[in-house]
């Protein structure tokens, strides 16, 4: 198969082939790699404010905030520059609170969601002024409501329901079914909100859901925006003075070549349908959709070998750099950084791990690629770096923020000493 790489409808944003090169703003992947080394993680900032603003457009007729998941990338310069861009953002542990204060996130829209929150964890939210923290149980609560009371503060509160939906995900993924860990039972949470009520000095002013992660059906969308409304007129019914609702993330994004990506613009316009002229505000989660596609985990290939009748092409990043292909079955395109109209052979890339289960793609036609070749696993901004993990002592890989014509080390690779940060021999 000979491919043209010139015109590019490969999953990627930000980056585009020019004179048969990957480049993203005024810098080429060869110059890249030269500079900082691989495996780098390469993210472009246009791409990333884009996305972020084509959700600013498509809700802009109703009132609402964009709460980046920090989960999907807590890189400071991508948050720094999210919050440059006055975005709010959705953290899970106190650890994703530092990195968004520290990134200069205002802490008055950052919500806080998670099954397992920690005192320390709470009193670190309360203490930094924390916009919103959505409670997934009523012991969670409890503790909530006592560690507000030592501290004297009175935090805004919502309940995060489960609405038992199948968001037609990979299951490791999907977060909105009963059978999940997630929220509270729809039908169990009306009878909270009433004794949480009852709690000062928790203000319950919000409800909260998340249905599932790279959805690609808006429609998937609109019994959670039946449920969380019904809900909340039943509990203003009632008395509580629920003025926000927050739908979670999960808009998916294209993976393969030629696949869409779920519609910014149609999620909008549902949800623009389903609240105009509600005095509700409307808070968003999305994560994967801002950074997955602005992002390519650039790495270089080290040997290409033979084995019975495979071909496998070895390569510098691995699964402790980039582990979604070996958890959840995923493709990533693998690109050629210097795109030659080669003929393609079909093999499978993995890294220098010792495990089967760490490849990059397999069984792919690909380009035929040389050792020192370089390649770009494309779509690797979101759920990438932030998953990676020091396996087979590997220092983890450098992050790089493409800016136009500026490029910035958003992170330095790990060295040797890093690895042992921390540790002693007790020789
Ligand atoms: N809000 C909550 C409460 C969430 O649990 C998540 C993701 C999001 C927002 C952001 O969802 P997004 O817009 O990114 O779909 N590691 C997996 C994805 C796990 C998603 C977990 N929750 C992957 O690599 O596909």
């Amino acid at each position: 198969m000979n491919r043209s790489y010139g015109q590019c409808d490969f999953p990627i944003q930000g980056f585009q082939y020019s004179s048969d090169l990957l480049r993203c703003g005024a810098f080429g992947m060869d110059a890249v790699a030269q500079r900082v080394g691989t495996p780098t993680y390469v993210y472009s900032a246009e791409a990333i404010r884009e996305n972020y603003r084509s959700y600013s457009r498509a809700l802009k007729g109703i009132p609402h905030r964009v709460h980046y998941a920090v989960k999907a990338n807590s890189c400071l310069a991508i948050l720094a520059l999210l919050a440059r861009e006055g975005a709010g953002f959705d953290i899970v542990s106190g650890g994703e609170l530092y990195r968004v204060l520290k990134a200069g996130g205002d802490p008055r829209e950052v919500v806080y969601s998670g099954v397992g929150k920690t005192r320390a964890e709470l009193q670190y939210a309360l203490q930094s002024g924390v916009g919103t923290i959505h409670c997934e149980s009523e012991p969670e609560l409890a503790l909530l409501r006592d560690v507000a009371t030592e501290l004297g503060a009175s935090p805004a509160v919502g309940i995060r329901v489960n609405p038992d939906i199948d968001a037609k995900t990979h299951p490791y993924i999907a977060t909105g079914l009963s059978e999940h860990k997630f929220g509270v039972a729809v039908e169990d949470a009306e009878g909270l909100y009433q004794r949480a009520s009852e709690w000062s000095p928790l203000r319950l002013s919000s409800i909260s859901c998340h249905v599932g992660s790279q959805i690609r059906d808006v429609a998937v969308f609109t019994d959670a925006v039946e449920q969380l409304l019904s809900l909340a007129y039943r509990l203003r019914d009632q008395g509580l003075p629920i003025d926000a609702l927050n739908l979670g993330g999960g808009l998916g994004i294209g993976y393969a070549t030629g696949e869409p990506s779920t519609s910014i613009s149609a999620y909008g316009k549902l949800l623009s349908r389903a609240f105009e002229g509600q005095d509700l505000q409307i808070g968003i989660e999305p994560g994967r959709s801002i950074v997955g596609q602005a992002g390519i985990l650039l790495s270089r290939v080290l040997y290409r070998k033979r084995s019975g009748r495979k071909t496998f092409l070895v390569v510098d990043g691995a699964m402790n750099d980039l582990v979604r292909p070996a958890l959840y079955q995923a493709h990533h395109e693998i690109l050629p950084v210097a795109s030659r109209n080669s003929r393609s052979v079909r093999c499978d890339v993995v890294g220098p791990i010792c495990e089967s289960g760490d490849f990059l793609a397999a069984d792919r036609m690909l380009p035929a690629f040389e050792p020192g070749d370089l390649l770009a696993v494309a779509t690797a901004g979101a759920y990438g770096f932030v998953l990676s993990s020091n396996y087979n002592a590997r220092p983890r890989a450098a992050e790089v923020l493409i800016d136009g014509t500026k490029m910035r080390i958003a992170r330095r690779r790990e060295t040797l000493e890093d690895l042992i940060r921390g540790e002693e021999a007790w020789k």
